[in-house]
């Protein structure tokens, strides 16, 4: 066993985003999103679950920062609903939504958290989704209308603004797989979404710098998972390819190079014809703060009837699992080591997700011995700390999740929060990952 230790300025958080913990879905003045269609929409959500309540983060949050400053929180990264602020998407803006999260940040300033912002988590107002949603260009102008009305708010307080979670899960889980809200199983539709959710970022990004009351840190969180061939057979290693270009270089292209890699992903090509417009992709480069999150490898094989990326998952035997993929550390380790060898971004880099889902419960005297979830971390942050070694400037990890909470279209199933809540009284108790990630905190650094 030896010392890991961090950089002096290493920050440490922990993420969540508003359709997952707030709750409050119809009040004070929010509209409707089409994640709260989609959770009424029978068959949708396992169990029939819902995120009306949830963990009630929106009546609770000043016991959830109470319980960030326990865990000796650096920062805190939580997303804005679009339909609490502007209740149509566009047009009136209701002043009582915006007053929520100015509420949160002025609480998590007075307890000295540093609020990152993210202004998008898959939750698009309804009404935006009845005219067309974002297979629709005007969609994407409508989002930077309203990052700029949310950065007027709250940029005199705010430094670190993230226009987009996981923009690939918003286009193709949400209109291609059907699994996500607005629920389309349509590849068209899923490359106009695309196109549209990356464009927005940087129309977005205009309207940030030019409505900001001072400097600011703009940035995106992306989901990404180095790929592995299932063997080594040439029609399993060009499968891993194209699932390869299909979840990391169709986002960290366009991201981190201003284009899309067309050349050698030519459907993509074919999908987005003549959706894009001269100096659209260029837009999309222009990153402060690159977000990674991680979860997991993609392992595939070679299968023909798999529409567009013709591969499919392979779970390797005899390895470790968790409630929703394979246990898999050195991939934190690959893929930041591969963004910095094929990138080299100006960015900052930050892991802004990484968890596991563990069925979690109380034991006799309340507390919640979860050492999976301990070996998890301390293996995977392990690991980033090797990428950092090696030389990839990281300069923060964000723990998913706080509370456990909403796990979209599986419901209250998987738990990733390092704090406990009974959903019958919604009481909190802060897991023994809970208090091992504080002691990490106070030490920058643990024995491994
Ligand atoms: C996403 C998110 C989170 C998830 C988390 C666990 O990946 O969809 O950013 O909302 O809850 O990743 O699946």
């Amino acid at each position: 066993m030896s010392k890991i230790s961090f950089p002096q300025d290493f920050i440490w958080g922990c993420a969540s985003s508003a359709y997952q913990v707030e709750g409050a879905w119809n009040e004070a003045g929010k509209g409707r999103s089409i994640w709260d269609t989609f959770v009424h929409t029978p068959g949708k959500i396992a169990n029939g679950d819902t995120g009306d309540l949830t963990v009630d983060h929106y009546h609770r949050y000043k016991e959830d920062v109470a319980l960030m400053k326990e865990l000796r929180l650096d920062s805190y990264r939580f997303s804005v609903a679009w339909s609490r602020v502007l209740p149509n998407g566009t047009g009136t803006v209701n002043q009582a939504g915006l007053d929520f999260y100015d509420r949160l940040v002025d609480e998590l300033l007075a307890n000295k958290i540093e609020p990152y912002l993210c202004l998008f988590h898959y939750d698009l107002p309804q009404a935006l989704q009845d005219q067309g949603g974002w297979p629709k260009r005007e969609t994407a102008y409508a989002f930077a209308d309203y990052a700029r009305v949310v950065t007027e708010r709250l940029s005199d307080r705010v430094k670190v603004w993230m226009t987009h979670n996981e923009p690939s899960v918003t286009a193709f889980v949400g209109h291609f797989m059907g699994v996500h809200a607005p629920g389309l199983k349509d590849p068209l539709a899923g490359a106009r979404a695309m196109h549209h959710v990356f464009l927005s970022h940087g129309l977005a990004a205009e309207a940030i710098r030019a409505s900001a009351r001072q400097p600011v840190k703009i940035g995106i969180t992306l989901s990404l998972s180095p790929t592995h061939p299932a063997t080594q057979s040439k029609r399993d290693i060009a499968a891993a390819r194209k699932t390869d270009m299909g979840l990391n270089r169709i986002q960290l292209d366009p991201f981190l190079k201003g284009k899309y890699p067309f050349d050698e992903f030519p459907l993509i090509k074919v999908l987005t014809k003549g959706l894009i417009k001269p100096g659209d992709t260029e837009k999309m480069c222009c990153l402060d703060l690159l977000g990674v999150n991680y979860y997991s490898r993609s392992v595939v094989k070679y299968d023909f009837k798999v529409p567009l990326l013709q591969s499919a998952p392979v779970q390797p035997v005899g390895n470790e699992y968790s409630g929703m993929w394979e246990i898999y550390p050195q991939g934190i380790y690959e893929l930041l080591m591969r963004i910095w060898k094929d990138y080299r971004p100006t960015a900052e880099i930050m892991i802004t997700e990484n968890g596991i889902p563990v069925p979690d419960g109380l034991d006799f005297d309340g507390r919640c011995r979860d050492e999976r979830r301990i070996r998890y971390l301390q293996n995977h942050i392990a690991q980033m700390h090797r990428a950092m070694e090696e030389g990839v400037p990281v300069k923060g990890y964000f723990h998913w999740s706080l509370t456990d909470n909403f796990e979209w279209a599986l419901g209250y199933g998987p738990r990733f929060g390092l704090i406990y809540v009974d959903y019958k009284t919604l009481k909190r108790t802060i897991k023994d990952s809970g208090r091992w990630f504080a002691r990490v905190i106070q030490e920058n650094g643990f024995e491994y």
